[in-house]
């Protein structure tokens, strides 16, 4: 499964892991939309998803960007460009007109999240760990 928190997504940093594992669970629920039954109408389900996802991303951006800034952290303006990225596809998501193509959208949401999240957990934000030492 694709939102299934894993040992390896930890920082050791523990309210920063608490907050990641929040958006794994904001992303395993628009998961579970896409295994219904395509007759059911998913509209209200995936915007009340999508904007859950995108208050909670920037709130964790952030808190992320907050800690980086105070500690001058060298990567800050690529990491914030990474951070602006994500909310601006999930704010187009939330501006589509989706009625008809529930199906493709949260196949598209579900997509996009598992690989960018994993990812920028593994990658990006793994760069500022040594900070919070
Ligand atoms: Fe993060
Ligand atoms: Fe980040």
């Amino acid at each position: 499964m694709a939102f299934e928190w894993k040992e390896r997504y930890m920082l050791g940093i523990e309210e920063v892991d608490k907050q990641h594992k929040k958006l794994f669970e904001i992303g395993a629920r628009a998961y579970e939309l896409t295994r219904l039954d395509n007759a059911y109408d998913r509209y209200d389900d995936i915007m009340e998803v999508l904007k859950e996802l995108f208050d909670y991303a920037q709130y964790h951006f952030n808190y992320e960007e907050t800690f980086m800034e105070k500690h001058n952290f060298e990567h800050l303006p690529e990491h914030t460009k990474a951070h602006n990225y994500f909310v601006a596809k999930v704010k187009s998501l939330l501006t589509r007109e989706i009625d008809d193509e529930q199906e493709e959208t949260l196949q598209e949401i579900t997509d996009f999240l598992s690989q960018w999240v994993s990812t920028h957990i593994m990658f990006e934000d793994r760069k500022y760990t040594a900070l919070f030492k």
